[in-house]
């Protein structure tokens, strides 16, 4: 017979195993178990609850979701209030910042600052006595909020029962919760299957999701907090800097943010935020701006508090990502393979921390879609480095006198045709190579930063070179003489010496670079690259058949015929010989027959990389017969760890994985041609 005492231990052994696990996965983002036997544990669990249902408990990982929606919220009143911030927009407002707190503390030393994310989510509250959490509150005013314990109960990074025993008997722990943006984007993809409204972003959706009366709702939603502070705390004590108080609430299994950081003094947190800032495009949560803090709570305790706002707390807010202004014009613009462009001209507004003029707006199909017109209000945004986009238009606000946006008849380069070519989304300038407008636009494409990249050859002086009949095409670049250039407008006898050195400069090139800058319709930077490596050379891709072409990775057939064609073509064929006669080389590799010294590895890339972007090392690595992976374990070739690597570089360091720095890195890809 089984002694009771027996399953009472045997529960406990099991809800502490799923606690720890739990943690672990949601908490720590470092999993030490597979979900099958996660699954496991917590069945059994359920089992015995099942059999024995007067020992289920309220903090029992099974317990998550309560089947019994409410009718209302009730209201909390916050023991301490729940604070905001004041905002910094600027290093300025940072210097002045860290300025004003050494004059209220009277010192002339650098103050250290604790550097988190500000998370773009709802602010809340957990209650834990004894280690057990006893209630859940929204904001609200910051004095007043709203009862969502059975909400946030259903959220698995929030323990129902805090881990270890050195925790405060009452502690308040606040912090964000938030829509990973992956499950929001799977939410609103099912939402549209399934013909449901979906949600504009994911802190609207993560707040109605929270607010749900039914929280079975919020179980759904896969919601996620990271904590940040304390409120209230009786009986125990908490380490003496916030730092400090963040790594004890991990090893509570509370899930803090993994890129928060100690820096000094002004210039250290303005490099944080320069730093989250080239992260930002690649979190899974969406954050508004950066928060400094005092790190030592004794200080923070003599700067106090400023009303609703703390003297030791600043959030740094990104700039806007959206800026509302009036399309003025759309004007057409043929590229380099005759596709013809409607760009929109707008007031200059100010948005991701630049000042927009022009956005393009793709084709005609986009602008119908946008519902757009002439002397609309229309709202851009522009994130990172990304191209500014209209991605709405407030209709409401539509002046009378709002013209149609129509597609010209006549190309505005040359006065030709325009086309719709079959189906394509694209209409084109029929006249092809012969259109002065494409031509510039070859030309222009050509000593692009990322094609031949020759030093002052911008769009203007292309356009005067085209104008001016000194040039046809890329080749004739490499024709002209110093009296040539010096009879163009504002062309002094040094900036043409200047340029004539930047083009025999660019004739020392790479093969990938030369294939892109021939302008191949669908070859970006990263075909170029396929091709480059799967060719070596100039004689081998000029052989090729459409079928070969198509047996590259990520090239299709319509793809593989464009280069084809292109190839073929007579015109071309006399283009690429006339650069290569002008003295265009590159390192010629035979890429098939080396053995590629990657192969059979896994690198992982960890971290932030300043000189390229991830997509771009990852492609370089695999071009040499790497796998690239996103999770460090014993079967880790490498790991490469840009600045602000957290957990992955840890465990690394831990099974004794090879680490590079991106300075290491860049060395080997080039050692390697890659
Ligand atoms: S600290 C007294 N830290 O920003 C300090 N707040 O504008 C109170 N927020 O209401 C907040 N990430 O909802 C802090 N790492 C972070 C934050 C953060 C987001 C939110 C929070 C607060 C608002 C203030």
């Amino acid at each position: 017979m089984v002694e009771k005492a027996d399953i009472v231990a045997e529960i406990e052994r099991l809800r502490n195993a799923i606690n720890h696990h739990n943690s672990l996965y949601h908490s720590q983002d470092t999993p030490e178990i597979s979900d099958a036997e996660f699954d496991l544990l917590f069945r059994a669990l359920k089992e015995l609850e099942t059999e024995y249902p007067e020992l289920i408990s309220e903090d029992s990982p099974t317990q998550r979701v309560g089947a019994t929606p409410l009718t209302a919220h009730t209201q909390v009143a916050h023991e301490l209030p729940m604070l905001s911030l004041d905002n910094a927009f600027n290093e300025d407002d940072v210097v002045d910042f860290e300025r004003r707190i050494r004059a209220r503390l009277q010192t002339d030393d650098p103050i250290e600052f604790a550097c988190e994310p500000k998370i773009d989510g709802v602010a809340v509250s957990l209650l834990y006595e004894d280690g057990k959490l006893v209630r859940g509150a929204t904001r609200g005013d910051g004095t007043t909020g709203e009862d969502i314990t059975q909400n946030v109960r259903t959220i698995e990074s929030i323990p129902l029962r805090l881990s270890g025993t050195d925790y405060p008997r009452r502690l308040e722990v606040r912090g964000e919760v938030y829509f990973p943006r992956s499950a929001f984007k799977r939410m609103n993809e099912l939402a549209l299957a399934k013909g449901d409204r979906t949600f504009a972003n994911p802190r609207n959706a993560g707040a109605g999701s929270l607010r749900q009366l039914d929280a079975r709702m919020t179980a759904e939603r896969k919601l996620s907090m990271f904590c940040y502070s304390v409120g209230l705390v009786s009986d125990g004590d908490l380490p003496a800097r916030h730092s400090e108080i963040l790594a004890r609430f991990k090893s509570w299994g509370l899930k803090i943010n993994p890129l928060v950081a100690v820096a000094t003094g002004a210039a250290g947190c303005v490099g944080f935020f320069a730093n989250i800032l080239t992260q930002r495009e690649g979190l899974d949560y969406d954050i508004d701006g950066v928060v400094f803090k005092v790190d030592r709570m004794d200080l923070q305790q003599t700067l106090g508090v400023l009303t609703r706002t703390p003297r030791w707390a600043i959030a740094h807010k990104f700039p806007p990502e959206e800026g509302i202004t009036v399309l003025k014009n759309v004007e057409f613009q043929v590229g380099r393979t005759g596709a013809i462009t409607p760009v929109a001209r707008v007031e200059p507004v100010q948005v991701g921390g630049v000042t927009i003029s022009n956005v393009t707006l793709h084709n005609m199909d986009e602008v119908e879609r946008l519902n757009l017109m002439i002397g609309d209000s229309v709202v851009i945004h522009r994130a990172g480095d990304v191209i500014p986009k209209v991605v709405s238009v407030l209709v409401q606000k539509r002046p009378d006198d709002a013209r149609e946006i129509s597609l010209p008849t006549a190309c505005p380069a040359c006065g030709s045709e325009i086309v719709r070519v079959g189906d394509e989304v694209i209409s084109k300038c029929v006249a092809g190579k012969d259109c002065p407008g494409q031509r510039k636009e070859r030309i222009r494409h050509f000593a692009s930063r990322l094609a031949l990249d020759i030093d002052g050859l911008g769009e203007k002086l292309v356009e005067q070179l085209v104008e001016a009949d000194l040039i046809e095409n890329s080749a004739d670049l490499f024709q002209l003489s110093k009296v040539e250039l010096i009879t163009l407008d504002r062309m002094g006898e040094k900036s043409a010496i200047n340029l004539l050195a930047a083009l025999i400069k660019s004739k020392q090139t790479t093969f990938s670079k030369f294939i892109y800058a021939l302008g191949i319709e669908e070859v970006g930077e990263s075909t170029a690259r396929a091709l480059a490596l799967h060719f070596g050379d100039l004689s081998p891709l000029w052989a090729a058949t459409p079928e070969e072409l198509q047996s590259i990775p990520d090239i299709g057939p319509i793809v593989a015929q464009k280069i084809h064609s292109f190839l073929e073509e007579d015109s071309n064929r006399k283009l690429i010989e006339a650069l290569v006669a002008s003295g265009i080389r590159w390192e010629i590799f035979e890429s098939k027959n080396i053995v590629q010294v990657l192969a059979e590895q896994i690198w992982v890339i960890t971290g932030t990389l300043s000189s390229l972007t991830r997509n771009d090392a990852k492609a370089r690595l695999q071009s040499l017969g790497a796998k690239v992976s996103g999770s460090v374990s014993q079967k880790t070739s490498c790991v490469v760890a840009g600045d602000a690597a957290g957990s992955k570089l840890t465990k690394a360091q831990s099974l004794g994985i090879p680490v590079m720095g991106e300075g290491e890195l860049l060395a080997f890809l080039e050692q390697h041609n890659a």
